[in-house]
């Protein structure tokens, strides 16, 4: 998903949510980002916000995310949630949220696509 602005062809922000091994449908979200001129606007929450909205209508159960708490948490991102669950980013930034109630009672093993091996 991408914002553009009046400027045919110029893109200020992106999300990406890629499909997680795991036992109940989840999406990473990675990356994010926004232009350095257009940031502190409310763009990247629009992005993270319409994607998550998104992905909650398609039957997505729950989403994880690596990043900084005190931005992600925002969007129902925990710590807490994510404790028990085994990844190889597990640890204070690695967050969970659930998009249907219950998919993530039960800890489980979760890993992102295999092209985030590279990074
Ligand atoms: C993170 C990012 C996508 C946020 O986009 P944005 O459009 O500026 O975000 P919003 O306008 O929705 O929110 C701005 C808020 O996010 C906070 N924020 C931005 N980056 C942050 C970070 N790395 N950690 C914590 N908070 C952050 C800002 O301080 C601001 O806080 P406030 O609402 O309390 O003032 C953007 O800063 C960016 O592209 N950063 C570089 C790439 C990156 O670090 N991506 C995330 C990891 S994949």
């Amino acid at each position: 998903m991408h914002i553009r602005p009046e400027t045919p062809g110029d893109i200020i922000g992106h999300v990406m949510f890629s499909p997680m091994a795991a036992p109940v449908r989840a999406l990473g979200l990675a990356p994010v980002s926004v232009a350095p001129d257009h940031q502190k606007q409310g763009i990247g929450a629009q992005l993270i916000r319409r994607g998550l909205s998104q992905a909650q209508m398609d039957g997505w159960q729950a989403s994880f995310v690596l990043g900084n708490p005190d931005y992600y948490t925002r969007f129902g991102y925990s710590v807490d949630i994510a404790k028990g669950f085994t990844n190889v980013f597990a640890g204070p930034y690695f967050m969970a949220l659930e998009l249907t109630p219950g998919a993530l009672k039960t800890p489980f093993a979760v890993s992102y696509a295999a092209a985030f091996d590279q990074l």
